[in-house]
C-alpha cells in the first residue's frame, strides 16, 4: 500500500466508528418536520399567525414521537436548528430556520442544547435516527423592502454574523439569476429584496476549514446521525468531499433539479440526494395522467445515477405545493404516496401530509400540525403506517430489499404494477391514477411470485390470492384504490393483517435475520443487470474519491 492509501483507509475506519453511513440510512424511512409547526410543548389552540414563530419545540417533538413511529417511521429530520435573524421580515419570521446568522448559537425558539440532546435520546432509545437539516453556504440579513441590486452589499452590517463577520468572509452581491450558469449560481446571492442572503465564500480555503470543524462539531455534539445539505446546488462540488467527510455521517444534499443526469452527478459528492428528477413525474403521473413518463424517468435513473438506494422520494416539502393543493382527490394521495415508500430509495414524509393539508407555497404549505389534533384515524395515516411497516417488514427478513432494484411487472396509461425485493420478500404494488372515479375491473398481473406461492394484499387484508402460471395474479381494481401484495408465509412479524408484530424490529441490524430463502428468484420480473447486496459505505467511498483526487492533483470539479 502506498502511504496515502494507508492514511485514507486509516481515515476511513476513524470516521466509520458509531456514525450512521449511507448503508444504514438506505433502510430507513424519514418524517420530515419543521420544527415551529410540528409540536408545541404543551399542547394549546392558540392561534398562529403563519408568518411568525408559532410555538413548536424540540420537546413538543418529543411529546409526540409515538405519532411518528406509530407510523412506521424510521428517522425524523427536522428543520435547521441555528440561530437566525430576529427581526419581522417582508417574509415573516425565520420560524423554518433559513436564515442562519449564528452558527455556533442554537435558536431558542427551538429549546437549549439540553433540549435538543433529549430529543436525540429519546429518538434512539426508539431506535430511530435524527437527520438536521444545514445550511452551511449562506447567512441571512433583513433588509426591508431595499431592492438589492440597486442598494448592493452596503445595505448589511456583518459584524452580526458568527463566525465569518466581514464582508470580505462573503462574495460580492449580485442576485442569481441564470440557473443553467453553473458560475453564477455557485457565487451569485438568492433574492432581491426583504431578506439577504450573502454567500459565504466556501472557496477560501480557511473558511472552508471552520465550516468542516463546524459541521463535525455539530454532528458530535449532538449525536446527529445524518445531515440534509440545504441548497447544495448552489455551492461548488469541491466543497463537498470534505465537508461530508467531516460530518462523517450520512449527508443528504439538495440539488432541486430535475434532470437525472444532472442529478445523479452529485452522487459522487454527497451519496445521499433529494430526488428531484422522480418529484416532477411522480406529481405528473398522479394529478395528472402522465404514467409513462414516470416509468421512463425510472428507468433514466436506473441508468444514471450509481446508488439509487441512497436516493430520497417524496411528493411535499417545505419548498413545494402540498399535494392536496394540486388535487383533493384522496386515491390519488394514497398512490403517490404509496410509490415514494415502495420504490427504490429511502422514503420521506413531510409532516401534515398524513393528514392531507393543503398550502400552495410558503408559509401555507408550512401550516402548524396541532389543529388536525394528530389524528391517527385518517386514511394517509393509516396506509402510511401500512406500507412503512410493510416496507421495514421485507428489510428486516432480508435487507437485500434495498438493492434489489424494483421492476415494473404491468403498465398503462393509469397502472403502474410494480416488485421489489428478494423471493419470499417482495412486495408487489399495483399503482393506479384513475382516482375515486376509476371504475371496478381486474388486472392480470404477472411474475409477482414463484407459481403456488399465495400474497396477501395488505391494505385491505381481506384477499389472499394464488400465484398461477407465469406468477400471474388476478388484481381486482376499484375506485382507483392501490393494491399491495406480500407473500403470506412471511408475514409473521409484520404487525399486519393479524400478523404477529416483531418485538426485535431493528432496520440497523445487520445482515438478513427471516428464515426465508434470500436470493433472488428466477422469475424474469425479479432479474436485474445491476448488482444486488450492500454497496460500499458512503465514508469509505467517499474517501477514497478523496484520496484519488489528491493522488492526482485534481481540483477542478
Ligand atoms: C401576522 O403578522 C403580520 C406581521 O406582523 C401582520 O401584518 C398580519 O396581519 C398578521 N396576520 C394575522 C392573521 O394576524
Ligand atoms: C430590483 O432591481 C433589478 C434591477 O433594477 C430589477 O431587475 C428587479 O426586478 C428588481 N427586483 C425587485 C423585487 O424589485
Ligand atoms: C454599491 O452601492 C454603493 C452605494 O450605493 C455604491 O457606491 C457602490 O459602487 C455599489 N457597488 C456596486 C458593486 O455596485
Ligand atoms: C469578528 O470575529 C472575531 C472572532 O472570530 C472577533 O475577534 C472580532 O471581534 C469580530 N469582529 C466584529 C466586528 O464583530
Ligand atoms: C455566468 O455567470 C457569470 C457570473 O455572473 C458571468 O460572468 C458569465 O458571463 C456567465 N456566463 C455565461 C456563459 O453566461
Ligand atoms: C480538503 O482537505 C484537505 C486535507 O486537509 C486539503 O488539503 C484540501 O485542500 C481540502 N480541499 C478543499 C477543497 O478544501
Ligand atoms: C462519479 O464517479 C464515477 C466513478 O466512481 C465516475 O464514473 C463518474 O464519471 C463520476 N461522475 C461525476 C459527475 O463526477
Ligand atoms: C388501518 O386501519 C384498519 C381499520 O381501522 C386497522 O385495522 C389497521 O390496523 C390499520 N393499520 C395500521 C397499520 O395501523
Ligand atoms: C395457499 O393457500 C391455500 C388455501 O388458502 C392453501 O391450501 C395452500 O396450501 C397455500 N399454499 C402455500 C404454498 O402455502
Ligand atoms: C375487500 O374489501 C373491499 C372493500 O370493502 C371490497 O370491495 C372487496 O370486495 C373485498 N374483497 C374481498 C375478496 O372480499
Ligand atoms: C405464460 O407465458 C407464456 C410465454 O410468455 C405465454 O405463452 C403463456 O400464455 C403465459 N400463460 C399465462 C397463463 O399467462
Ligand atoms: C431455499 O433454500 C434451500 C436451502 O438453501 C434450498 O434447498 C431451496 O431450494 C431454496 N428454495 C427456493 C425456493 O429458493
Amino acid at each position: 500500500m502506498k502511504p496515502l492509501t494507508i492514511l485514507a483507509t486509516a481515515l476511513a475506519f476513524a470516521a466509520s466508528a458509531n456514525a450512521s453511513s449511507a448503508d444504514d440510512w438506505a433502510k430507513r424511512s424519514i418524517y420530515q418536520v419543521i420544527t415551529d409547526r410540528y409540536a408545541r410543548p404543551v399542547d394549546s389552540t392558540d392561534n398562529c399567525n403563519i408568518t411568525k414563530y408559532c410555538g413548536g419545540t424540540w420537546s413538543g417533538l418529543v411529546n409526540r414521537l409515538d405519532y411518528i413511529q406509530e407510523m412506521g417511521f424510521t428517522a425524523v429530520q427536522i428543520s435547521p436548528i441555528q440561530e437566525n435573524l430576529p427581526e419581522d421580515t417582508i417574509y415573516g419570521e425565520a420560524f423554518h430556520g433559513y436564515w442562519p446568522q449564528n452558527l455556533y448559537e442554537l435558536n431558542a425558539h427551538f429549546g437549549t442544547a439540553n433540549d435538543l440532546n433529549h430529543l436525540v435520546s429519546e429518538l434512539h432509545k426508539r431506535d430511530m435516527y435524527l437527520m438536521v437539516d444545514v445550511v452551511a453556504n449562506e447567512f441571512a440579513y433583513s433588509v426591508g423592502g431595499t431592492n438589492m441590486t440597486a442598494a448592493n452589499s452596503t445595505l448589511i452590517d456583518y459584524s452580526v454574523f458568527v463566525p465569518f463577520n466581514q464582508s470580505s468572509d462573503f462574495t460580492p452581491y449580485c442576485p442569481i439569476v441564470d440557473w443553467s450558469n453553473q458560475t453564477e449560481y455557485t457565487n451569485c446571492w438568492l433574492g432581491y429584496q426583504g431578506v439577504a442572503t450573502p454567500r459565504i465564500k466556501t472557496t477560501e480555503p480557511t473558511i472552508a476549514a471552520t465550516l468542516n470543524q463546524w459541521i463535525a462539531d455539530l454532528v458530535s455534539t449532538y449525536n446527529i446521525d445524518g445531515i440534509r445539505i440545504d441548497g447544495a446546488k448552489q455551492i461548488e462540488p469541491n466543497f463537498f468531499p470534505n465537508f461530508t467527510n467531516s460530518a462523517g455521517v450520512y449527508a443528504m444534499g439538495e440539488v432541486y433539479d430535475g434532470d437525472a443526469e444532472f442529478l445523479c452527478g452529485y452522487q459522487n459528492l454527497t451519496s445521499g440526494l433529494e430526488n428531484y428528477a422522480l418529484y416532477g413525474k411522480i406529481i405528473d403521473a398522479f394529478t395528472a395522467g402522465k404514467m409513462t413518463d414516470l416509468v421512463s424517468m425510472v428507468g433514466a435513473m436506473r441508468q444514471a445515477c450509481q446508488s439509487p438506494q441512497y436516493l430520497a422520494n417524496f411528493i411535499e416539502n417545505q419548498d413545494n405545493p402540498r399535494f392536496a393543493t394540486l388535487t383533493q382527490d384522496i386515491a390519488l394521495a394514497k398512490n403517490a404516496l404509496a410509490f415514494t415508500i415502495l420504490s427504490d430509495g429511502i422514503p420521506k414524509m413531510y409532516y401534515g401530509q398524513e393528514q392531507h393539508l393543503p398550502g400552495n407555497y410558503s408559509p401555507y404549505n408550512r401550516q402548524a400540525l396541532w389543529p388536525t389534533q394528530y389524528n391517527k384515524s385518517t386514511d394517509l395515516y393509516n396506509l402510511t403506517a401500512t406500507l412503512n411497516k410493510l416496507r421495514n417488514h421485507a428489510i428486516s427478513i432480508n435487507d437485500h430489499y434495498v438493492t434489489n432494484w424494483s421492476s415494473i411487472l404491468y403498465t398503462d396509461g393509469s397502472t403502474y404494477a410494480t416488485r421489489k425485493g428478494p423471493n419470499g420478500a417482495q412486495i408487489v404494488a399495483v399503482l393506479s391514477n384513475q382516482g375515486l372515479q376509476g371504475g371496478d375491473y381486474t388486472l392480470q398481473i404477472p411474475g409477482v411470485a414463484d407459481p403456488g406461492m399465495n400474497l396477501t394484499e395488505v391494505t385491505l387484508c381481506n384477499s389472499t390470492v394464488v400465484a398461477g402460471e407465469n406468477g400471474t395474479i388476478t388484481v381486482p381494481m376499484g375506485r382507483g384504490q392501490p393494491r399491495v401484495y406480500y407473500p403470506t408465509f412471511n408475514l409473521n412479524g409484520s404487525g399486519l393483517c393479524g400478523f404477529s408484530s416483531s418485538s426485535s424490529f431493528s432496520p440497523s441490524s445487520k445482515g438478513s435475520s427471516g428464515s426465508s430463502n434470500t436470493t433472488s428468484s428466477g422469475t424474469p420480473a425479479a432479474s436485474s443487470s445491476l448488482p444486488q447486496g450492500a454497496g460500499p459505505t458512503v465514508k469509505t467511498s467517499a474517501w477514497l474519491g478523496l484520496s484519488i483526487l489528491i493522488l492526482s492533483g485534481l481540483f477542478m470539479l
